[in-house]
């Protein structure tokens, strides 16, 4: 089993459910409320780990209890958390979630101590980087730590996986070519290639127009669509597993920790991605973040069913 780096955010989660979210300058009565281990790092580390993977996590949490929980969900799951930071200046990321009837989400993000996830804190745990096969990174953490990192992974020939969330308006012109995967969702890709559209066409142009910048491979999760893949050999559209979605929020990042597990136990591509869009349908049935992250035979079991149902 090759080794996994993931380089991001740490947040506490506040779910609040309703009925439906509020429109601007309107209250509405929310139905409960929780907090759950998530950011997006900390969920992609957490899935990897959760599914067999070989993982270690660098970020930053506060030294608040926040960070505690945070540390001992990982730690619990199997991730190498020894070299995660607790500073003192800030306190844990928090994120605050809507979830509606339907499972769909918003989620304002205060990174707080994810901010101290800098190239100084990188430099001093280069060992990681070093030990590792494969890096991903989201967008939660300091810009320049996101690109440093991927300058120094390419620097030592690492794999690269690149999931743009949040979404930044645009990525420096010569980090494209050093990212072997990048996986953004529609949203994402359309930003990051400026276009505007929403059918399947514009989006695998969209991932075109990302490899003539320079990136290897393009991942766009689609949801209930499924992922489409592009590279400069090929394009194929991998439908989603039919489920009703009770809350979306990790989705993506149960498909990212699924992926670069699935890569590094040397799967071929296509079951890759097939492994990822089976773990993150099972997400999608549960609530939270990483409360919602499937065991290994229950992603097996799926595809498992899938491959049947596919022969019938
Ligand atoms: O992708 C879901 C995650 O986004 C949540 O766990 C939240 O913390 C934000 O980072």
């Amino acid at each position: 089993m090759k080794r996994i780096l993931v380089i991001g955010s740490l947040n506490m989660d506040m779910v609040i459910e309703m009925k439906r979210m509020p429109v601007v300058g309107e209250t509405v009565l929310g139905t409960q409320v929780s907090y759950v281990p998530g950011g997006k790092g900390a969920n992609q580390a957490y899935t990897a780990a959760k599914l067999g993977g070989k993982v270690k996590m660098l970020g930053c949490i506060g030294k608040d209890d926040f960070g505690e929980v945070q540390k001992s969900n990982l730690t619990k799951c199997g991730v190498d958390t020894d070299d995660l930071k607790r500073v003192k200046e800030q306190g844990t990321g928090m994120a605050s979630i809507y979830v509606d009837e339907r499972g769909d989400n918003t989620i304002v993000v205060v990174p707080g101590a994810n901010l101290e996830c800098n190239i100084s804190y990188l430099k001093e745990y280069d060992k990681a980087l070093e030990e590792c096969d494969y890096v991903i990174l989201q967008m939660e953490i300091a810009g320049e730590a996101i690109y440093y990192a991927i300058n120094r992974a390419k620097e030592l020939g690492k794999t690269i996986i690149l999931n743009p969330a949040p979404v930044p308006d645009s990525l420096p012109d010569e980090i494209f070519s050093k990212l072997d995967y990048i996986t953004p969702n529609e949203t994402e890709l359309m930003k990051l290639c400026g276009k505007e559209g929403g059918s399947m066409k514009d989006y695998a142009e969209g991932a075109r127009e990302l490899l003539k910048r320079g990136v290897k491979n393009v991942l766009v999760t689609m949801g209930k669509k499924g992922a489409l893949f592009v590279n400069r050999e090929k394009e194929e559209l991998f439908p989603a597993r039919k489920v009703s979605a009770v809350d979306t929020t990790a989705a993506g990042d149960c498909f990212n920790g699924a992926f670069v597990v699935a890569l590094a136990e040397g799967r071929e591509l296509d079951e890759a991605v097939m492994f990822a869009n089976a773990a993150s349908s099972i997400a999608v049935t549960r609530n939270g973040a990483q409360t919602s992250i499937p065991a290994r035979e229950e992603v097996e079991e799926i595809l498992a069913e899938m491959a049947v149902h596919a022969a019938s």
